[in-house]
């Protein structure tokens, strides 16, 4: 596990330039990616860039998705990533949960089959909440799921209450890469800023590997790079 802390002002540039550096050594790979406060800026640059130098061919994939909502809506996360990055520079193809299957499990096989169909997932991206969870894998999500229907618990849709303006408008459920499926990707991106992310950043990458902190679940995988901004790093031992 590669850990980085870096200024906050630098945090989404060098966040960026880790994903451009995927993009130009691998053309034709799937990216994977996660929406959040903490990914916004970082696309951001991303598409400065993308703009500047030229868009690489490659797939992008939405690792997890609101359910029982219209597609249309602006709120999915696939409504997200199209506004803030494949508007501006459109990937060969998306690969994404519909918000609106009426299967979503089997929804969850046809994603499985199109990230196979278009190479092979070579970076997900991910944030963390501040209770460990990744994509929309909540503390107690079986890890042995490629992808994984998540009825949101009370404390996790309360803390989804500020984006959806009001606990009565969250979703319940979403579709989620599941720990599994996550863990195949050849490698990890986790991004983390702010104080407010410190101590469930420590416990992700320094205390046990458990099923109640999601993220501890990285510290078994080969090849993750952890990008921190200092406050979110405060807690973390240096020379790791
Ligand atoms: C949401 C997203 C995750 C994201 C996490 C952190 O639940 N589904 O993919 O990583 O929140 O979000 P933020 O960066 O806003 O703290």
């Amino acid at each position: 596990m590669r850990i980085l802390s870096v200024e906050t002002q630098t945090f989404a540039q060098i966040a960026a330039d880790i994903v451009m550096d995927y993009l130009l050594s691998e053309p034709c790979g799937v990216v994977g990616f996660a929406t959040g406060t903490t990914t916004s800026p970082v696309y951001d640059v991303l598409v400065r860039r993308l703009e500047e130098e030229g868009t690489p061919r490659f797939a992008a994939f939405n690792v997890d998705e609101y359910l029982d909502i219209s597609p249309d809506d602006s709120k999915t996360c696939f409504s997200r990533m199209k506004a803030q990055l494949y508007d501006h520079a459109p990937p060969a193809k998306t690969i994404c949960f519909r918000s609106d299957a009426l299967d979503p499990e089997e929804d969850g096989q046809r994603v499985l089959r199109e990230i196979d169909e278009a190479g092979v997932l070579g970076l997900q991206i991910l944030g963390i909440g501040k209770d460990g969870h990744i994509g929309f894998n909540d503390p107690g999500t079986p890890w042995e799921l490629e992808t994984a229907v998540i009825s949101f618990s009370p404390s996790s849709r309360a803390g989804k209450a500020e984006f959806w303006g009001g606990l009565d408008k969250v979703p319940s459920r979403g579709a989620t890469l599941g720990v599994k499926g996550i863990m195949k990707a050849r490698s990890l991106l986790l991004l983390a800023s702010g104080e407010s992310k410190a101590d469930i950043v420590r416990l992700a990458l320094e205390g046990p590997v458990t099923l109640d902190v999601p993220a501890s679940v990285l510290q078994l995988h080969p090849f993750v790079t952890v990008l921190l901004d200092n406050p979110a790093a405060f807690g973390v031992r240096k020379g790791k």
